[in-house]
């Protein structure tokens, strides 16, 4: 599901890109859940702890029976603690890019959860402009975003999603949302640049993925991961950098590389409160609740549509 034109295009101009979507097929799906254990990589431990102690007011505000709609489900494992706790919620759409990922995971839910109707919905997320007609009652549809999957778009992109949600959910509704914070760009380092690798195996798998799908001849061997913290953009940038000068190509389309020019795969912005919060105004929400981990590493907000 790559497509040509898009990819040969973002690999044409003079700043070459890949969509960060393209990271995510089975196998970097199943590497970015990898990412998320890892000691070097905070983010899911820390959410998940912010979310674990706030669970009790994270229900009563949602209230009873409502719809949950979650962006880029993956494993959905942060979506169990909540289903576990709110309060009789009638349904479940976990979103996801891919199938195969989702399906798994929609078949491990419906086991646990066999009162609460599951409707997994494969799809990018960022091109969803309606859901499927629902034939669940519910009160109030509540997105969920966790992960800071919200930092991969820069912010005008940012800011047209969060209304994209806002729309969807509609009148009544709201998003839970997790956002990453700044903090000393050390502690980014080591959570984009592991000691193991993996983040490395999870980027160039993108490769793996033109070569296969686009019958594209990327040596993996002359291509090196590297995610720096960009201070003045405020966002990490994942990188595959070229070892050395060298030609590339994916079906008709040459793709020339000058040694340590480098293709962006995904940017991962990072916020302060406040200017997540200015975002939030931005885009038609009003901020009901926010919480924080003691090192103000990460943040969990729940944003209310206003219409
Ligand atoms: C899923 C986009 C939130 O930006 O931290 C992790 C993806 N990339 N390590 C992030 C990612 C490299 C992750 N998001």
């Amino acid at each position: 599901m790559i497509s040509y034109d898009e990819v040969t295009a973002e690999l044409s101009g003079e700043d070459k890109c890949l969509s960060s979507k393209y990271l995510y097929d089975k196998r970097g799906s199943e590497l970015f859940e990898r990412i998320c254990g890892l000691e070097e990589y905070y983010p899911t431990r820390t959410e998940t702890a912010i979310m674990q102690k706030a669970l009790p007011e994270i229900a009563s505000i949602i209230g009873p029976e409502c719809l949950l709609i979650e962006y880029g489900s993956g494993s959905s494992t942060k979506t169990r603690l909540l289903l576990d706790k709110l309060c009789a919620p009638c349904a479940y759409m976990p979103i996801d890019i891919s199938a195969q990922f989702l399906e798994q995971t929609a078949k491990l839910l419906k086991a646990t959860y066999p009162s609460i109707t599951i409707l997994p919905l494969c799809a990018d997320f960022t091109a969803l402009n309606a859901l499927p007609e629902l034939k669940v009652n519910h009160r109030r549809k509540i997105a969920f975003f966790p992960g800071s999957t919200i930092g991969n778009f820069d912010p005008r992109n940012a800011v047209e999603l969060l209304k994209r949600i806002s729309s969807t959910c509609g009148e009544g509704g709201g998003l839970l949302i997790g956002v990453d914070l700044k903090k000393d760009p050390e502690i980014l380092w080591r959570a984009y640049n592991d000691s193991q690798g993996v983040t490395a195996a999870f980027n160039k798998n993108v490769l793996v993925r033109l070569n296969r799908e686009l019958g594209a001849d990327f040596d993996l061997d002359k291509f090196n991961h590297w995610a720096p913290y960009i201070e003045d953009k405020g966002r990490v940038e994942m990188r595959l950098v070229s070892s050395a000068e060298q030609t590339v190509s994916i079906g008709e389309t040459a793709i020339h590389f000058e040694r340590d020019e480098y293709i962006r795969t995904e940017c991962s912005y990072k916020f302060s409160v406040g200017g997540f919060h200015a975002l939030a105004h931005d885009a038609g929400y009003e901020v009901t609740g926010v919480w924080l981990d003691p090192q103000k590493l990460f943040s969990v907000h729940f944003l209310t549509v206003t219409v």
